[in-house]
């Protein structure tokens, strides 16, 4: 059925006034900022001033946050952390893998985010080993090149769902596939697809799977969330820990090391509280709007961005094929800083990595804004490689 798209700004762009003065078009750095998420920031502040210190509250907003959280991803409560980044999420489970048996090999992609790579390589002082799996002469990671290194020295398979400087999406169902007939657990880095598109852990059979609120989930910086299938749960040990972590938070025992028996255990510290209400209403109003309707209209409008730069001659990295794309498109320049400066200027908010502009349309995003971004592309021609 073909995708109207002018339904999905018409029901919630008035929600975020950026549009006003700008055409924001960079969700995979951060979400737009709605009227719910100031409204959430609000009620934090107001809660604050107004109660003191309602810990029994902010606990139970921790639950509902990890509850929108297991909801949006087809998980249990019970398997879900609430952490304050992606990073420390799998830096918690990093911290709890023994790497002195045979079983020491990570095998991560060239597509990682820099976090990923650092946090593995850091555990090669325990024992690790840490191997890329390369992008091919076409610069696709077919799921077919990792069954070489996938055997049975391999501890986890930690791998992007869509590479961050050129949207590609990684072939997740193959490879868990290959990893499990070497009864090796794949991590998902969700960051870049979670909110563009369906993200089910039982449909994609990942082990784990880690990720924020930052980008096409409308929230703000400060939370993260990890998730681990419940049969893994008792496998990891983390020894990058803290009391949010353990069996019974408010035992308050400093003898003794008893992580919580569920996903509780890749925790740490105190809660980010003001990430949370803002995270808890992005996911809701993410709902709202629907996220399979989001990941059509996406689709619609790259198709459009995509035709207009092969109109200018232009080079889009990312591949051609919806089905190998998450929501972001990247652009080949001969100077991505000078060309995101210059829709800057026209107040146009993009972003570049890699030498690539990115351009990162969500639900909000209309027809319009890549018209707006395509004009000013036709005007820079000369920083398009
Ligand atoms: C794919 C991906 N992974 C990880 C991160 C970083 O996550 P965090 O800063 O929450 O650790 C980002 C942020 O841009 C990302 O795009």
């Amino acid at each position: 059925m073909a995708v109207d798209v002018h339904k999905l700004p018409a029901k919630c762009r008035h929600r975020f006034p950026i549009f006003e003065h700008r055409v924001y078009i960079n969700s995979c750095s951060q979400g737009a900022l709605s009227d719910k998420v100031r409204d959430a920031y609000n009620s934090y502040l107001r809660d604050w001033d107004e109660k003191g210190a309602p810990w029994d509250y902010w606990v139970e907003r921790t639950e509902a946050a990890r509850a929108a959280f297991a909801r949006l991803v087809n998980a249990d409560p019970a398997e879900i952390a609430v952490t304050t980044s992606l990073s420390a999420g799998v830096a918690s489970l990093a911290s709890g893998l023994r790497f002195a048996g045979v079983r020491n090999k990570v095998v991560l992609t060239d597509w990682e985010f820099p976090t990923i790579g650092q946090i593995w390589h850091a555990q090669e002082a325990r024992g690790a080993r840490v191997v890329h799996v390369r992008e091919d002469e076409t610069g696709q990671i077919a799921s077919k090149s990792f069954r070489g290194v996938i055997d049975e020295e391999t501890k986890l398979i930690s791998v992007t769902h869509v590479c961050y400087r050129n949207g590609a999406k990684l072939d997740v169902e193959s490879v868990v596939r290959l990893a499990h007939e070497h009864e090796v657990p794949v991590l998902l880095d969700a960051y870049q697809s979670i909110g563009s598109i369906p993200v089910d852990v039982k449909a994609l059979g990942v082990d784990f799977l880690a990720c924020g609120t930052l980008k096409y989930l409308l929230g703000s910086a400060g939370l993260g969330f990890l998730y681990c299938r419940r049969e893994l749960w008792d496998k990891a040990w983390p020894t990058a820990t803290g009391w949010f972590a353990d069996r019974n938070v408010f035992e308050m025992d400093i003898h003794d090391y008893s992580p919580a028996p569920d996903a509780r255990r890749f925790q740490s510290g105190t809660p980010p509280v003001p990430s949370i209400y803002a995270g808890i209403a992005g996911i809701e109003l993410m709902e709202e709007i629907g996220i399979v309707d989001t990941q059509k209209h996406v689709r619609k409008l790259n198709e459009l961005l995509i035709d207009g730069v092969d109109d200018l001659g232009g080079t889009v990295v990312t591949p051609r094929d919806p089905n190998r794309r998450g929501a972001l498109v990247c652009i080949k320049s001969t100077d991505a800083e000078r060309l995101v400066a210059a829709l800057a200027g026209e107040g146009i908010v993009t972003s570049s990595r890699d030498g690539n502009l990115r351009v990162s349309a969500h639900a909000y995003n209309t027809p319009e804004d890549i018209k707006a971004v395509l004009w000013e592309l036709a005007r820079r021609r000369d920083l398009l490689a």
